[in-house]
């Protein structure tokens, strides 16, 4: 059995329930490109609300950290990982927490206690010393000599606000030589594996920190690193994770792994973390904004590193090494399945793209460093505005000729550069009701009919993007893979009528699929949980009359991304 498997059987037997991934791209939170840490999707229910699940939770969740993108390369950064993660919500808290990750680690993964080390929160001014975690490692029989108390790493947040607390890791001792008696957190052979964090708190703008309305725990472990670690391998891409994309890519490029390590790590790492970017719900495709630039920088990285090993780019290169990591993941994450072809084609059309400029681009490289000339920023942005060169590309180029670039002067252009396309789009996302008037309110309201309505005639895909309403018309941007047929249109726009004339709203909440069957909910859609439906009930809007609900105009408004124009007559 796998550690996934081992470790959702575990705490589904401490009476956990499984709980999907959520996406990777997060549905309701436009502050980060990514989640991060497998609490990201929980945060509403670390803050208090109630989980459609109960307040004991596990699962694995797929996480994308890019600020170590150009870390990735050595033999344990990742872009992409699977964190494996248990929560309590208001229920157990230090004690079973501790207790159950010291009986995981020892009686099911039977790594030896001599192996492990801990650190727990030292406290500072506001948060005291965490005795209760202390003295519970001691009860468990861990010697005095490796429980060190420390501060700066025993406090965790997931970026600058939210719910925090301190916490306590463990460690283990990776490396053939002795493990010594006394834990020094500060050497390195010492590795985290597991951080159990215990959420009491929430850490708002002003940097003021106040008590939850319940003591959670939020605990999260790497996939990656913690299978090598059992396998007993150095490098975690000799582990059973990636050993068979290492083997596969040996094959095609006809090179060993050895001498040829960078090059294989950062293909075989960007284009899992493209593949599961590409497969994503949200519908993400390469392009120069947001996640669909990480996509596109990840695709590009991997196809030069594909050229400096000699592969033929033009071949079936990517496209086997994607089959081969869609197949290794699409029996634990659905969205591999269904979006199988999907992903293969954008692999593709983004590697068409490049190809289109690459070899014209490394001409233009070629003469910019002819005389050992450093890259300034103005080189760099051109080669990123005219042949599409992400900068990492740039740098990897001249640090490949001792040479430097200028990337401090390039983040300030290329943030210019995207100012100046908002500044072009602004209002294009301005969300909801620009007025407050009666008709804005009008056209909110149908902005909630619309939504649902797609979701019933499109599919449960479709997530509203943006929004912008006047007093005029309204403006739906939603994501969807195609254009919208006559009938889908003609459809979408009866349903809203038919709302409208029978004096209904649409309202949004999720609970169990037997209470919303018994509720005889009239439309309901199966999205996040198998047994949780996310229902749209229908409410009363009869005082104000809407009108009827037309749409104008229904086209692309960005790459997966559609827009509709409509109005209220
Ligand atoms: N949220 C904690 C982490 O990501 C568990 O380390």
């Amino acid at each position: 059995m796998n550690l996934k498997d081992l470790y959702i059987d575990f705490f589904v037997s401490k009476g956990h329930k499984q709980i999907p991934s959520a996406p990777v791209v997060p549905e309701n939170d436009p502050s980060v490109l990514f989640n991060t840490a497998g609490m990201q999707p929980l945060i509403p229910y670390l803050m208090g609300q109630e989980h459609p699940y109960g307040k004991r939770l596990c699962d694995y969740q797929k996480c994308i950290r890019t600020i170590d993108l150009d870390a990735v390369g050595d033999t344990t950064h990742h872009t992409f990982f699977e964190m494996l993660g248990n929560w309590s919500l208001g229920d157990y808290f230090k004690d079973e927490s501790i207790a159950w990750s010291y009986e995981f680690l020892t009686d099911c993964l039977k790594i030896p206690v001599n192996r492990l080390a801990f650190t727990v929160f030292a406290g500072n001014g506001d948060i005291p010393f965490d005795e209760v975690s202390y003295n519970k490692w001691l009860s468990l029989g861990i010697k005095k000599e490796r429980i060190a108390k420390t501060v700066d790493d025993n406090f965790w947040i997931a970026g600058d606000i939210g719910p925090c607390g301190g916490d306590t890791e463990i460690f283990y001792w990776r490396s053939e030589e002795e493990v010594p008696d006394k834990f020094d957190p500060k050497d390195e052979r010492w590795v985290e594996i597991w951080n159990n964090v215990f959420m009491q708190y929430n850490k708002d703008q002003d940097g003021k920190i106040t008590e939850l309305p319940k003591k959670n725990v939020d605990t999260g472990m790497g996939v990656e690193r913690t299978t090598a670690i059992l396998e007993g391998v150095n490098d975690n891409y000799l582990s059973s994770i990636w050993k068979d994309v290492i083997d596969l890519i040996c094959e095609i490029s006809n090179l060993p792994y050895e001498g040829n390590e960078l090059s294989m790590r950062i293909i075989a790492d960007h284009l899992r973390t493209a593949v599961f970017i590409a497969a994503d719900p949200a519908g993400i495709k390469p392009s120069n904004t947001d996640q669909g630039y990480i996509l596109r920088r990840l695709i590009r990285r991997a196809i030069r590193h594909a050229k400096r090993l000699n592969i033929d780019i033009n071949s079936n290169w990517d496209e086997l090494i994607a089959k081969k990591l869609l197949n290794k993941y699409k029996e634990y994450y659905k969205e591999l399945e269904y979006n199988y072809d999907l992903v293969l084609d954008v692999l593709k059309n983004e590697k068409i793209k490049f190809n289109r400029t690459l070899e014209k681009g490394l001409k233009v490289f070629e003469k910019t460093v002819k005389n050992n000339a450093n890259i300034d920023a103005d080189a760099a942005f051109h080669l990123y505005d005219t042949y599409g060169f992400p900068i990492e590309l740039t740098v990897e180029l001249a640090t490949e000729r001792g040479l430097k670039v200028d990337t401090k002067g390039f983040e300030q252009k290329f943030k210019e550069h995207q100012a100046l396309s908002r500044t072009a789009s602004a209002g294009k996302f301005k969300g909801g009701l620009a007025g407050n008037g009666e008709i804005e309110t009008k056209y909110h309201t149908a902005t909630h009919l619309l939504n649902a309505a797609l979701k019933l005639v499109v599919g449960p895909d479709v997530h509203q993007k943006g929004s912008n309403i006047t007093s005029e018309r309204m403006r739906f941007d939603f994501s969807c893979d195609h254009k919208l047929t006559d009938e889908e249109k003609q459809k979408t726009e009866q349903l809203v009528n038919q709302w409208i004339t029978d004096g209904l709203d649409v309202t949004v909440k999720q609970m169990p699929k037997e209470e919303a069957i018994k509720s005889g909910a009239e439309c309901m859609f199966i999205e996040k949980y198998p047994d949780i439906v996310t229902v749209y009930s229908i409410g009363d809007i009869s005082k104000e009359l809407l009108g009827v609900f037309k749409i104008k105009k229904e086209e692309a408004s960005s790459a997966g991304v559609r827009r509709i124009k409509a109005i209220l007559k």
